[in-house]
């Protein structure tokens, strides 16, 4: 444990003066002792004064904050908390110590921490009261609950995915049947109108009920993935492809493309779904840049097994705090009826299933770049 309380012992470093009694031993060998659990603890462990002057931290504190303990010490624990939390935290301090009601100490409670890079996170808070050298301390022990948390958000998207998957697979039969109907007869309408005008209007209907049929099937794709068909394929021709889809879109908004595909090698992938993987990793790049930008779009070899595709923009970038969350189900920042926050989800799950992976890297104002490692063939 790192503080003032846990300095060398005098036996350490220095002649001794005098030879240690037994009393002072037992002591030292106790204080040894509870010093190396206190170490070894996976929870963190903070000691503060009534001022709230941090004085004691073991090493799981320094690690879930991600401060070094010489960062701390001295400090306010102030610094470790965010607002809310930080105003009541010296309310509860001051009321406590005026009429020793108890919010936290013996209690413990369910709060928020902030880490030195300023991401904010959950965790149990236990708070013990003791003395010092005649003054009151307070030790807090700190559990992290961030990946519990995580865990059991995942598990809540997963049953909400599943059930949109049944749900959308229903609606997307239910109405699709019907669809086909309308499709036909407007098709034969189209056939045999008997001149240009009605000719017209039955196509305006054939176009309009594909577009249904279209976002019919592709919900379809996300809620029952059909069988993958995996073949060789030349990763940079699917690249391009997925590009050239979204070539007029990209130009109007004013987005350069650039490419280096430096090799040009295969992997084994099933292309549809591959694309769709590029084309969402384009739509989100494109929605980063809304006053243009570069589209960087690159291939490169980091090894003779791995492939490895960018698909780098000079966009908005994403903070810190939220890149866990991109891949969730749903989370979305863009307007209602824009996004569904499913693409990325999506996107992770098809590269999962070729054996790859899916990686962020985000500088909030300037861009981002997710990297697509594959095996290669
Ligand atoms: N290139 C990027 N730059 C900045 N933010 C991004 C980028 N890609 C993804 N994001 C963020 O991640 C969120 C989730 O992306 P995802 O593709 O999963 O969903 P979406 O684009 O919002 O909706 P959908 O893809 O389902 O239409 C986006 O809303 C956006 O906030
Ligand atoms: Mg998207």
């Amino acid at each position: 444990m790192a503080g003032r309380g846990a300095g060398k012992t005098k036996a350490e470093g220095k002649p001794r003066a005098r030879p240690e009694s037994d009393a002072e031993q037992q002591i030292r060998e106790e204080r040894d002792r509870l010093r190396s659990i206190v170490d070894a603890a996976v929870d963190g462990i903070i000691a503060i004064d009534a001022q709230g002057t941090i004085l004691e931290l073991n090493p799981a504190a320094e690690r879930i904050f991600g401060y070094a303990a010489s960062d701390l010490l001295g400090q306010n624990v102030a610094i470790l908390m965010p607002q809310p939390y930080r105003d009541e935290h010296a309310e509860y301090v001051r009321r406590y110590l005026e009429t020793g009601e108890r919010r936290i100490i013996g209690i413990g409670r369910e709060v928020r921490g902030r880490r030195k890079d300023g991401s904010v996170f959950p965790h149990f808070l236990a708070v013990a009261e003791g003395s010092l050298a005649g003054k009151r301390v307070f030790t807090g022990v700190i559990r992290d609950l961030e990946h519990l948390r995580q865990a059991e958000e995942r598990a809540r998207q997963a049953e909400q995915l599943a059930a949109l998957s049944t749900i959308t697979a229903g609606i997307a039969h239910d109405v699709g049947t019907p669809m086909t109907t309308i499709l036909g007869y407007a098709e034969l309408l189209e056939r045999s109108a008997p001149d240009d005008k009605s000719r017209d209007r039955a196509r305006h209907i054939v176009d309009q009920v594909r577009r249904v049929t279209d976002l019919l099937q592709t919900l379809l794709n996300i809620a029952r993935p059909r069988r993958a068909e995996h073949e060789a394929i030349a990763v940079a021709d699917v690249l391009d492809h997925s590009v050239d889809f979204f070539r007029e879109k990209l130009k109007g908004r004013g987005i350069v493309v650039e490419r280096d595909y430096g090799p040009r090698p295969t992997v084994v992938a099933d292309r549809d779904r591959l694309e769709q993987v590029f084309l969402n990793l384009i739509v989100n790049a494109a929605d980063a840049m809304p006053s243009g930008g570069t589209l960087s779009v690159r291939i490169g070899r980091p090894n003779d097994e791995l492939v490895e595709i960018a698909i780098e923009d000079t966009g908005v970038g994403i903070a810190p705090q939220h890149l866990d969350r991109i891949f969730d189900a749903f989370y979305t920042t863009k307007e209602r009826g824009k996004g569904t926050g499913l693409g990325l989800l999506v996107s992770q799950r098809i590269v999962r299933e070729h054996g790859g992976t899916l990686r962020v890297q985000s500088d909030l104002g300037k861009g981002t770049c997710f990297t697509i490692t594959l095996p290669s063939r």
